[in-house]
């Protein structure tokens, strides 16, 4: 399918998704937002994607919703139509591991979007913020939830509340993401991430995802009662078989998602 505001490459078991607003900074509008919700589903059920990587621009990951489109809307607007709601739902919906590769700018719902996926990585350019507050507004797709489980409640607050940024280095630092490399490198450190992961079995990557973000729902207890029942599941795979098989024999597994 074409689409105009994002770009998507599928090569070697990995769905590529570029957002595209070049003139916007990669502003989230509905049809983006509709677009990438679209681009996730169709590389969830395409069974050679194994994993996903969401990216945006040199300059920007994403600056934002895109204000223009929000400047004249009033409550009763945003309230009926539920904005921004039904695609934050879908895309929690996506089972396959989604990694955000972050350059410059992820700021508002651009950084909400990268917390959406399941890692960051980012180049040493990358900002991160949730400067709504600017605005006379706040974060509505995850920017005072999200943030302060990543970060803890001092640094969100402080970024919700001043609308500063971060960088890349204290991004890093505060478990915001999982790694930083210089600019040039970006891309080839979040597709050989991808590719580490599209090599594994796809029935344990989406069990790992699941109890991971059950984690953020559940008591201790229940977490790791959740766990444990998901552990002893997947010794009714093949792959549990094959991948301590090939343990044993000094061998690489050959997963066959089974
Ligand atoms: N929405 C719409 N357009 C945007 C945009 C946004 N969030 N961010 C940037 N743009 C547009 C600019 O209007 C500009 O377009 P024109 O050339 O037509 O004027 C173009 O992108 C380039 O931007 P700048 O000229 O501003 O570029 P810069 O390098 O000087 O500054 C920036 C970059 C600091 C990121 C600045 O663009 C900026 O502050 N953007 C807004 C960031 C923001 O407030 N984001 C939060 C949005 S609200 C939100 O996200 C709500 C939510 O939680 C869901």
């Amino acid at each position: 399918m074409a689409f105009e505001t994002i770009i998507v490459d599928v090569e070697d078991h990995i769905a590529l998704i570029r957002l595209n607003r070049p003139d916007a900074l990669n502003a989230l509008n509905a049809e983006l937002l509709s677009e990438l919700v679209e681009a996730l589903k169709d590389a969830q059920t395409n069974e050679k994607v194994r994993c996903i990587v969401v990216t945006g621009s040199e300059k920007a990951f994403a600056a934002g919703a895109d204000i223009k489109m929000m400047s004249e809307k009033s409550f009763v607007d945003v309230f009926t139509e539920d904005l921004f709601t039904p695609e934050s739902h879908e895309i929690g919906r996506i089972r396959k591991p989604i990694i955000a590769a972050v350059s410059g700018y992820a700021l508002g719902g651009g950084c909400e979007l990268a917390m959406m996926c399941d890692f960051i990585i980012c180049s040493d350019t990358a900002k991160f913020g949730q400067p709504e507050i600017n605005l006379g507004v706040m974060a509505g797709l995850g920017g005072t939830q999200r943030l302060t489980r990543a970060v803890g409640k001092a640094k969100s607050m402080d970024m919700n509340l001043t609308g500063r940024f971060m960088d890349a280095e204290e991004a890093e630092r505060a478990g915001l993401v999982s790694r930083v490399v210089p600019g040039k490198e970006l891309m080839k450190e979040a597709m050989s991430a991808a590719s580490k992961i599209a090599e594994k079995s796809m029935i344990t990557v989406m069990a790992i995802k699941e109890a991971t973000n059950r984690s953020f729902e559940m008591t201790l207890n229940e977490g790791l009662l959740f766990e444990r029942r998901v552990f002893h599941s997947l010794f009714a795979t093949e792959d549990q078989k094959e991948g301590m098989a090939a343990f044993s024999e000094k061998r690489q597994p050959q997963f066959r998602d089974k």
